[in-house]
């Protein structure tokens, strides 16, 4: 059977997931799973500040490096995640950057770990969440460090800091909340569109939106086809690519039964891509983890068993395809159909 990546091929697409470098240097079935299935991959954790950063002097790029060599080992692309953010931001930084410093110490780290991978990485998350339109600003940017440290324009800064670090890279604003026909996700939408067309205004080199796509199973109701693909339509009409960037369906909320949930999890991706694949300037689709044995779902462990992945997490050792699950499938479908 065709695999993931072969069928999104197929179509001009990508399909591929996150991934930590625990498991894809360990578990044996995980990496064949992923090798076969993902044709491009984003580090998880691994290139955010707490794991590049020690102190403001050092980079440290030891697991970076290695999920770059696992990709280029594989004929697989490199998606970078994400060098500005409010989450994950060292302890020294709250101590040690201030307003004097604090454009030395972004353009330094951007040229640094933009630098290092320039032309081996498909696209990049230069900012990622900076919307929070409860933060009561009239713009809907999030009260963040870098905000607070540098002002609007830190947006700017950095997708040109990148830019220069990296002319191939493809540049992307990564946003999650944007999914759904429910108040929240509506102001964040037309948030998000100010937002890009501000940013193209000021002739930024911003490229693509990336939208997470972290869905809610028991909130699948709620998901319009028709807003979300006219919601598509007007951030292409802005001149921008799309890429589905952490899709992954939370179940926790769902029946208990197995067999039910997997059938609800599978559906809310299959309405979800299928919509999203009508529109031509989706370029690909990441799932935010490739096996439920992994997701970043159950690292509260007081929710339990997740069920929201390709793949199960059926005690090992299985063959490659053993672990298939309905979400497989359905993916699948969307990218057949595509
Ligand atoms: O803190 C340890 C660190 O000391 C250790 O060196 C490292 C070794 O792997 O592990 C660290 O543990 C955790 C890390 O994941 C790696 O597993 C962190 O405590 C934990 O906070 C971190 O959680 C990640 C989270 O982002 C924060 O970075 C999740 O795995 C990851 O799935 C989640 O992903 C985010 C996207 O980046 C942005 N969009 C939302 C998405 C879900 O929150």
């Amino acid at each position: 059977t065709a695999s993931l990546k072969e069928r999104a091929a197929d179509k001009g697409l990508f399909y591929g997931s996150a991934a930590r470098n625990n498991p894809l240097s360990s578990d044996q079935t995980f990496i064949a799973n992923f090798i076969q299935e993902c044709g491009i991959l984003v580090p998880e954790w691994d290139q955010k500040w707490t794991s590049l950063r020690p102190n403001i002097s050092t980079f440290d790029f030891t697991y970076a490096d290695r999920l770059a060599k696992f990709a280029k080992s594989h004929d697989m692309l490199l998606r970078g995640h994400t060098l500005v953010w409010h989450q994950n931001l060292p302890a020294w930084f709250q101590e040690e950057v201030n307003g004097s410093n604090v454009e030395q110490i972004l353009q330094q780290h951007i040229n640094t770990v933009v630098g290092r991978y320039a032309g081996k990485i498909h696209s990049w998350d230069v900012v990622n969440e900076a919307i929070n339109v409860k933060d009561g600003r009239s713009d809907g940017l999030r009260q963040t460090p870098w905000l607070q440290l540098m002002g609007p324009d830190y947006l700017d800064f950095a997708f040109r800091a990148a830019a220069a670090a990296d002319p191939k890279a493809l540049l992307v604003y990564n946003e999650y909340g944007l999914d759904y026909d429910s108040r929240d996700d509506k102001a964040k939408r037309s948030a998000v569109l100010k937002l890009l067309e501000g940013l193209k205004s000021k002739g930024t080199p911003i490229h693509a939106l990336g939208i997470q796509g972290h869905l809610n199973g028991a909130g699948n109701f709620l998901f319009n086809p028709r807003k979300f693909r006219s919601f598509l339509r007007d951030v292409a009409s802005l001149g921008l690519k799309i890429i589905i960037t952490e899709l992954d369906v939370l179940d926790k909320d769902l029946p208990k039964n197995i067999s039910k949930r997997d059938r609800i999890v599978a559906a809310a991706y299959e309405d979800y891509l299928s919509a999203a694949l009508q529109e031509k300037a989706v370029i690909g689709v990441l799932t935010w983890g490739l096996s439920d044995r992994y997701t970043w779902l159950a690292e509260d462990n007081s929710s339990g068993e997740r069920l929201s992945l390709p793949f199960s997490l059926r005690p090992l050792p299985l063959d490659v395809n053993g672990n298939r699950k309905l979400v497989w499938n359905a993916i699948a479908r969307a990218f057949d159909q595509a």
